[in-house]
Order: C-alpha cells, then structure tokens, then sequence
C-alpha cells in the first residue's frame, strides 16, 4: 500500500534538526532483566518518557543513541538507510557501556513502526527532507549500587529535519583542551559520554566563528580522530606521473580518500557508504593514521555524517602552533564534496539503482 503523502502545512526547504514535538509518536519497548525478554513495542503519543530518578541511565551514563535517515523515493516508497549498520553498531554500544544489545530484529521492527507511525512526516521526494531517526537505548529502572538495573528502555523517536549537503564550506578549530576519547576509552561507541563534554568547548569555538571542533588522538595529541558531530574524511589528490620521465600526465588525477584508522572513532555508516561510493568511481581509499601535519597536503577535508551529511570544510586552524590549513579558498565545495555528496545523496534517496542493497523499505 502507498505511505500517506507528505503532511501539507509543514515547509519542507526549513527544517534543519530541531525537536517538533507535533509528530504522532515514538515506539517504546522495555527489556527486563528477570526474565531475560524485551516487551513488544507500542507505540506512545507522548514524548515524555517514564524513568526513575535513580536509574543508571540518568546517574552513570548508562545509555546509547543512533542516528538514521528514512526518505521518500521518486517512487513514493518510504526507505530506510543502512539500518542494520546502525543495529549493529548500537549492539556495540550497548555493550560497550555493559547495557543488553537491542536484537536486530526487534530494532529493525521499532524503526519501521516509528517511521510507519509517522509517515506523513517524510517529506517530498523532490526536497532535502528526511526523517531523522533517533533510537535510544538506557537502563530506566532504579539502581544506586554501581550493578545495572533489571529495566532498560528502548525507544525510537523520527523527527522532520534537513540535513546538510550543499552548505558552504565551513571553519573548523582543532581542539586542544580537551580529549574526547581515553587511548582505551570509549571513543568508538555512540554514548552521550562521547558528545556532551565537547558541548562547551564547541560552544566556545563557534563564539570564535568556528563551526565545529577536530579531535586528536589523546595520547600523543598528532593523530586526527574525528569531527565533534561527524567522520573525518582527507582527500588527497595527486597528478598522475610518467614513471619514467617523471613528468605529468594529461589526464592528471587520482583522488584518494584518507580516513582515520584510529580504535576511538565511531564507525560511520556515511563513511564507510561514501567509501564504497567512491571506489566504484575510481577512487583510491586508504585507511590509516592520520598526522595532523597531513592536513596541510589535502586538497579537501570533509565531515560526515547522517545529521552532516557531506559537509566541505573551509579551514582548519591549530592555535598552539599557529596552523591554518585552508581548502576551498573559493569558498565553494571542492570536486570530491560535489560528486560523492552527490552520488550518496542519489543512494539515500532512491534516485539511482540500490545496488549495494543499502534501503530498506518501510
Ligand atoms: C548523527 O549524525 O546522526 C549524529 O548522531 C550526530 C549528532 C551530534 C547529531
């Protein structure tokens, strides 16, 4: 049967990722500890949720979140992106803050409920539109000892957003107060104890005109981690070379994607997507470490993520050594932002052949 169409009192073009509380609903299932099982889901109008004020989830951080998009196809299919990355990637959450994982297929049940729920909040194929989809994991019930509670709660909220393709390139500080991850931390789970210490300091640094915050390894401070929000993505672009006159080629370039190969990064589904995108179109993928001091040989840097999306960004700057690494001095997105953002743009939204297998319909 066809979704409902889009809602029509909502402007699709302004959305950005705000909390509107008039969608129709969340799913909510609850795994309890004596008996092993989680409840069926149900569908809750209310956005409020019911926790004790002693859980774990609210006193020790007890909790993880994911971040999905749902869109409407040329062909008016609501699909889902890469869901069971995102399942997968939540399990590992899960149990890296000692939570019970979500089965995949009960997350892959309440995702679709939460999306079906809300269907006319998909917006337009035609518009920049999509369902973001937010599924949070915590332990709800009361437990002061330091030993998890015997409830969990797991709910999927989907709120209308915009997210950001195609926005000019933006600043970006390297931030050097603060380590987000520990060498053997966390860094790789996606936990609110990875965001909402960065939270101030990016505060400052937009006070400052920069538009997000670059992570280095904690160990050393050289290695480049991630963006605040989002994948860290170099481009490096090398003219081809005669090997045996050394001289340039006409037909000049291999692009390679340099991605951090760092144990404190979250796995990011848009990373990895736009990885596989761009060997299909020639593209080099090498994933390493990451000096910071490379910064200087990349022809772009890109921040990616399901909220970002393929954000270009316009600079760089270290302030303890006085770096200021600049891309796009055009101020227009680089030759690689334009065509992979394009491509995984085409891929999420059900415009070119789903030959990865990466949707799934609702
Ligand atoms: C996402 O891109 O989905 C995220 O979870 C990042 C968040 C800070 C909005």
């Amino acid at each position: 049967m066809a979704p409902p169409p889009p809602l029509a009192n909502i402007d699709w073009s302004k959305l950005g990722l705000t909390v509107n509380d008039s969608v129709n609903g969340h799913i909510e299932a609850t795994f309890s500890l004596d008996t092993n099982s989680w409840s069926s889901p149900r569908f809750v109008a209310d956005p409020w949720l019911r926790v004790h004020g002693l859980s774990p989830g609210l006193n020790y951080g007890m909790q993880a979140y994911e971040g999905l998009k749902a869109v409407r196809t040329p062909s008016n299919k609501i699909t889902i992106f890469r869901p069971s990355f995102h399942a997968k990637r939540m399990r590992h959450s899960a149990e890296t803050v000692s939570m019970p994982p979500v089965p995949e297929e009960l997350f892959m049940q309440c995702i679709n409920e939460a999306v079906q729920g809300n269907a006319g909040f998909v917006g337009p194929a035609s518009s920049n539109a999509v369902l973001y989809i937010r599924p949070v994991l915590f332990a709800s019930g009361p437990q002061l000892a330091l030993e998890a509670p015997s409830t969990f709660t797991f709910a999927v909220y989907v709120q209308p957003a915009t997210t950001y393709h195609g926005v000019q390139p933006l600043p970006c500080l390297i931030l050097e107060q603060f380590d987000r991850a520990a060498t053997r931390g966390t860094g790789h789970a996606k936990i609110g104890g990875n965001y909402a210490p960065a939270m101030k300091y990016s505060r400052e640094a937009k006070q400052k005109g920069f538009y997000m915050t670059l992570h280095l390894d904690s160990a050393t401070q050289s290695y480049i981690d991630e963006f605040s929000t989002s994948g860290f993505i170099g481009v490096l672009t090398k003219k081809e070379e005669d090997t045996e006159t050394g001289i340039s080629q006409e037909n000049p370039t291999t692009t390679t994607l340099v991605v951090p190969d760092s144990k404190q990064v979250i796995d990011s589904v848009t990373s990895d997507s736009i990885q596989t995108i761009a060997k299909s179109l020639g593209y080099k993928v090498e994933k390493r470490p990451i000096h910071y001091t490379e910064l200087a040989h990349f022809s772009e840097v890109l921040a990616v993520g399901t909220a970002a999306s393929v954000l270009p960004i316009a600079a760089i700057v270290r302030e303890s050594t006085g770096d200021k690494f600049v891309y796009c001095p055009a101020g227009k997105p680089g030759p690689a932002a334009v065509e992979l953002g394009a491509r995984i743009t085409a891929c999420i939204r059900g415009k070119v052949e789903d030959q990865y297998g990466w949707l799934y319909e609702v």
